[in-house]
């Protein structure tokens, strides 16, 4: 095995993914063992650190005093608190959002410019990508906690879980379709029914995360994304209500696990 992750290294996630495909559900869940020991999570959370700190925009500034919501510049325990309202924008915010609205703000960078390449791919990861798997992880160990006592966060939770059971789109599909029932799977995927906490919580708790099948780093944001194409309904744009809606409806249904990511998928 050890073998064959030094092969995998080399040619990627994409092919080992394939070869195990082939087998059962046990092997995976032992093989994403495997690798979350030497996953390559820590060299994003460097990368994402970097550009933290790195002086960017027509401002020549850093993200350094970017407010997540525990203070200007404080990324120790942010996630764990996200989504949550912030008052200067008059919106409840998920990480990527916020990140977004930072660049802009702070930076002085083009909001269409900046959200133009928010996923990335195996060989060049996002900026955005890299600077949530660093902020992330100044959360581990600490208990998810999104904000859900302002009106506006009331509202986005409560939005959010009627568009998890919303069905629309070409195939009449909502959430719950494919993460409604126990027990479903596709492509030997797990479908985690995401309304139960049980199910929940140690989902919340492991994003963003690496995705073994394409090598790269994957958010949230994206995952919203990835889901409504699977339901063959128009992409959401990146940061909108709907998708911090979802998110907020996903992490407030997993709250109180403590963070422990970011993990390794498929
Ligand atoms: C057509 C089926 C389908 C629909 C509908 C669907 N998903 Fe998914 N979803 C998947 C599959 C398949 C995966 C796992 C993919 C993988 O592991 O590569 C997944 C994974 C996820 C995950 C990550 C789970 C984990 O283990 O970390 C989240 C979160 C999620 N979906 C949320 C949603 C939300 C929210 C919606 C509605 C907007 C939605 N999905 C609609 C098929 C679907």
């Amino acid at each position: 095995m050890r073998k064959f992750l030094g092969f995998c290294a080399v040619v990627g996630g994409g092919f080992c993914a394939a070869v195990l495909a082939q087998d059962a559900k046990k092997e995976i869940q032992r093989y994403q063992q495997m690798i979350a020991e030497g996953s390559p999570v820590e060299l994003f959370e460097l990368q994402g650190e970097e550009l933290w700190k790195k002086p960017q925009g027509p401002n020549k500034v850093s993200l350094e005093k970017c407010d997540l919501g525990l203070g200007a510049g404080v990324v120790k325990g942010a996630y764990a608190r996200l989504p949550r309202y912030f008052k200067d924008a008059d919106r409840v915010m998920d990480l990527e959002t916020r990140l977004l609205h930072c660049m802009v703000t702070l930076q002085g960078r083009k909001r269409e410019e900046t959200a133009a390449r928010v996923f990335g791919s195996a060989d060049r990861p996002s900026e955005m990508e890299s600077l949530s798997a660093y902020i992330a992880a100044q959360s581990r160990g600490m208990k998810m906690a999104p904000g859900l006592s302002h009106p506006k966060e009331k509202e986005a939770y409560a939005m959010g879980r009627a568009l998890y059971f919303h069905r629309a789109g070409a195939w009449d599909f909502s959430c719950a379709s494919c993460h409604g029932e126990e027990g479903k799977r596709i492509r030997m995927q797990d479908l985690p029914v995401l309304y139960k906490p049980e199910h929940a919580r140690p989902v919340v708790s492991t994003w963003p995360a690496y995705r073994v099948s394409t090598s790269q780093i994957v958010t949230l944001q994206w995952r919203m994304n990835n889901c409504y194409q699977q339901m063959r309904m128009p992409e959401p744009d990146f940061g909108s209500d709907t998708t911090v809606a979802l998110i907020l409806f996903l992490t407030a249904t997993g709250k109180d696990a403590p963070y422990r990511g970011p993990g390794t998928k498929r």
